[in-house]
């Protein structure tokens, strides 16, 4: 009798878990309805999808699937146990709905991205961790986004990554209906698109560089916390001839093309930037003449007629690598003293009628704004472009967040503003448990808006700045979980919010994030 009734608690126990399989998806869905009962994965089954528009997502989840689980399955137009539904008019909503039960999952969407926001919560949906089976909840889930830019950016400059570093990262974000990769190809430290205009800028004496003083304080800090993902990777070395092992990289452009393309079936739109007229120290020490003072010390010279003439040359080859709606000219820190110091800059300054060294930048933004629009792209800028006036057109990142009028301000125009507060979103800041609350409890969106300059908030980001974070390991660890944070404030809206909700949501989320060898910090630590 013993026995019997330990095997029906233990059949109970059975049944319990896998009828009650925990549904924790980050960011939280508009509407989740469990059902009884799940959807078992059985090698060979099929994805089928209704529109060969969908065959590259359903080839994405064909090889996320097969990675996860070790299942073989296929893909087909028509009908299959997991079935992908593009619903016409295609009208890039990003909404979605997926039901799953004990005969298969359906996913329905208006759009790609709506598909792959599906994929993203079915991959949610698959136990964390290797088990006896895989099996999804049988449920019904409804969702749209309240922001459609739910980004992070990179900086590829102060410390490289590689390709495949590069992916794992779109990868990650994708699993996160994070849908926008900014990419900051350029600064002072280094030039890292491929620009056959300008061959020099990604030459090995460029692209490539001695130790600074950052290289240094990741070493210091290597050797004093035994933390060996702020070493220098060695793969990034060069030796080059009359130098030495200098450190450094780019992407060639069929590298990019190849990141671009892998972004696409993902879901995720890139942003490029190539920092102008400041950070571009890297650009004006190849080519001298591009500086003011023609010794190649940035910014760009505004004053010469071939300064313009390179920046048009390199957006050229931005605006063919990058088929995007948004290109970012950066515009940040520009050292504008050195303009009134150049007299060049001030016949520019002179001949177009402009007060002083803020309106020159503003003449250049402007300018350069018009190319853009010329080759079908909107430009977009950190938040100094503002300063000496700004056309209606542009997009402002709000990233000093110690400047918390300029939201209020630029939406007041009627430019539209991406947020990336340094207060909440700079993902280089150090982080504790704190700055994790802080993000999800803060009101990144300002809360004097008024509902028109609300519409013109497209979302926010987080900025992964490099300086010191010099491994994939280490920007893991800055990034992960608060990564998680941010892709709930943009994607569900602020009074749906709950941080008691979302911490043992997140916790789940940790076993996740192990099983995909994702480095992320443990809640309850520090530093390093
Ligand atoms: C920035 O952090 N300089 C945009
Ligand atoms: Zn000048």
């Amino acid at each position: 009798m013993k026995r019997k009734l330990s095997l029906w608690a233990a059949c109970l126990v059975m049944c319990v878990s896998t009828t009650m399989a925990a549904v924790n998806i980050i960011p939280k869905p508009t509407s989740v309805i469990e059902h009884d009962g799940q959807f078992v994965f059985r090698k060979g089954f099929t994805i089928g999808y209704n529109n060969t528009s969908l065959e590259p997502a359903a080839t994405y989840l064909q090889e996320l699937l097969t990675r996860d689980t070790g299942l073989n399955f296929k893909t087909r137009l028509g009908k299959g146990k997991i079935h992908l539904c593009l619903v016409l008019p295609d009208d890039n909503d990003e909404s979605y709905e997926l039901v799953s039960n004990k005969k298969g999952v359906r996913i329905t969407a208006h759009s790609y991205r709506g598909i792959i926001n599906g994929i993203a919560t079915l991959r949610q949906l698959l136990p964390p961790v290797v088990k006896v089976q895989y099996d999804v909840p049988a449920v019904t889930i409804k969702d749209s986004p309240n922001f459609h830019w739910r980004g992070l950016m990179l900086d590829p400059v102060r410390h490289f990554f590689s390709v495949e570093e590069t992916k794992r990262l779109l990868d990650e974000m994708a699993l996160y209906k994070l849908n926008k990769f900014h990419w900051h190809l350029s600064d002072n430290e280094g030039f890292r698109m491929e620009v056959k205009a300008y061959p020099g800028l990604t030459s090995d004496t460029v692209a490539w560089r001695r130790f600074n003083s950052h290289d240094r304080q990741c070493l210091d800090r290597a050797s004093k916390e035994n933390n060996p993902s702020m070493l220098i990777p060695w793969k990034f070395f060069k030796e080059v001839p009359g130098y030495g092992e200098l450190y450094g990289g780019y992407y060639s452009q069929n590298e990019i093309r190849d990141v671009v393309q892998y972004a696409a079936v993902r879901g995720i739109d890139i942003i490029p930037e190539i920092d102008m007229p400041g950070h571009n120290g890297a650009a004006c020490y190849c080519y001298k003449w591009l500086s003011c003072t023609q010794n190649g010390v940035e910014p760009l010279c505004l004053g010469r007629n071939s300064t313009i003439e390179f920046a048009e040359k390199v957006y050229d080859e931005v605006f063919q690598l990058f088929p995007y709606e948004y290109v970012s000219i950066g515009g940040d820190e520009v050292n504008r003293r050195r303009w009134s110091e150049c007299s060049e800059c001030k016949k520019r300054i002179e001949s177009e009628g402009l007060k002083d060294v803020s309106e020159l930048q503003a003449w250049f933004t402007k300018r350069m704004e018009k190319y853009f629009n010329a080759h079908g792209r909107r430009i977009l800028g950190w938040d100094e472009i503002l300063e000496g006036g700004l056309s209606k057109t542009a997009t402002v990142h709000w990233w000093r967040g110690d400047h918390p009028d300029v939201t209020q301000k630029s939406t007041a125009m009627g430019n539209e503003v991406v947020l990336c507060p340094f207060t909440f979103l700079y993902f280089d800041y150090a982080q504790d448990d704190n700055t994790l609350r802080h993000i999800y409890d803060g009101d990144i969106v300002p809360v004097d808006l008024t509902a028109e300059q609300l519409k013109l908030i497209k979302g926010m980001q987080a900025n992964i700045w490099c300086e010191r974070i010099p491994t994939e390991a280490r920007m893991e660890w800055m990034v992960f979980p608060r990564a998680l944070a941010l892709a709930e404030k943009a994607w569900t809206p602020r009074n749906k919010q709950n941080w008691d909700d979302f911490l043992p949501r997140l916790k789940a989320h940790l076993l996740r994030l192990e099983a995909m060898g994702i480095q992320y910090r443990p809640l309850q630590t520090k530093r390093p």
